[in-house]
């Protein structure tokens, strides 16, 4: 009697009956790309630690934009690199600042593209955190001042016309603040997709220079999460569904497939994923020394997510990863 083979090996002799077994499949539509976009005209700065990322103004971002459309992406998540800073962030939540006039030209070169701002004040203050703090609060947000200006960049973005927004900034009751003021003034169909289960992480690194985000004191662990927390997490995505969150978010992806699977199991509403900068930056100096097949991990690292549960993935990696389905 030959062994019984149970590895699924007959399965696996031909690229059509792998396929149609496959569990777990990527399409582009399921990739959101991160932009960060800068004032001026024709430029487009390179991210050192991000090979592939740029700084774009808003000329720029539109030719980038037009180029991921054509290889399917369908969505983009925004981020504002603003000229001038100050102590509560006012560039971010003023109806001028980059990133209500770059969803505007957006919109009108590219109507179909569907775009997602984030919304947070850490790019915009001169403290770098996410909100207004105090100097004796070591980097503790003030929260009710915090959910205000919050609320206020979410309606400067809906009025310029964005299609969802996403708080990141992890002030208590960011959501619940953010849809009233969207209610209110007429928003009620604008989408929020909440950064509900962010850990305070290494792997933003990368993006704190993509973004001149670095906090000048303190750090961001009296408002993220602690790495070491899952049920943590639960109950966060648990009181932003409360909140109204129509989408939630787990940020980091990798290290934190666990967290994504445990909240998938339980989200009544879509689940989406970051696979941050850190993540990306790992896998680009890798390949770039020819230690590993950089396309080959980062499709890898993708299946992954969507296999832990995700129905987005917000990825550096989209653009590539949207030519290599194209080409298998
Ligand atoms: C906050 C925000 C951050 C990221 C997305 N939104 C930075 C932070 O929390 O420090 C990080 C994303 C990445 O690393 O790619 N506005």
């Amino acid at each position: 009697m030959p062994f019984p083979l149970h590895r699924m090996r007959r399965l696996r002799n031909s690229s059509w009956a792998r396929e149609m077994v496959r569990e777990t499949s990527l399409e582009p539509s399921l990739f959101v790309e991160p932009f960060f976009v800068r004032e001026g005209k024709g430029k487009r700065d390179p991210v050192g630690a991000m090979p592939g990322v740029f700084q774009l103004t808003t000329d720029a971002l539109i030719k980038e934009c037009a180029k991921s459309q054509e290889v399917g992406i369908g969505a983009v998540i925004l981020f504002g690199i603003p000229s001038k800073k100050d102590a509560v962030g006012s560039e971010g939540y003023s109806e001028t600042g980059i990133v209500p006039r770059a969803i505007r030209e957006l919109k009108k070169a590219l109507p179909d593209l569907y775009v997602v701002a984030d919304v947070c004040l850490c790019e915009y203050t001169d403290h770098g955190h996410c909100g207004v703090v105090s100097q004796d609060s070591n980097g503790l947000l003030l929260n009710d001042p915090t959910l205000e200006l919050l609320a206020k960049e979410s309606v400067a973005y809906a009025d310029a016309g964005v299609d969802m927004v996403a708080p990141s900034a992890m002030a208590d009751g960011q959501v619940k603040a953010i849809r009233e003021a969207l209610d209110d003034r007429g928003f009620e169909n604008l989408p929020i997709m909440s950064y509900a289960a962010k850990y305070a992480s290494g792997f933003y690194g990368p993006f704190r220079e993509a973004a001149g985000s670095a906090p000048q004191f303190g750090d961001r662990r009296a408002y993220q999460m602690d790495p070491a927390n899952a049920r943590e997490a639960l109950r966060e995505v648990e009181l932003d569904l409360e909140e109204g969150a129509d989408v939630v978010m787990v940020k980091p992806a990798l290290s934190y497939l666990d967290i994504l699977r445990r909240v998938a199991e339980r989200s009544p509403v879509p689940v989406a994923a970051y696979n941050v900068s850190g993540e990306y930056s790992m896998v680009k100096a890798a390949a770039e020394r020819g230690w590993i097949d950089g396309e080959r991990v980062a499709m890898e690292i993708l299946t992954s997510i969507r296999r832990a549960g995700a129905d987005i993935i917000i990825t550096y990696h989209a653009r590539e990863a949207a030519r290599a389905l194209a080409a298998h």
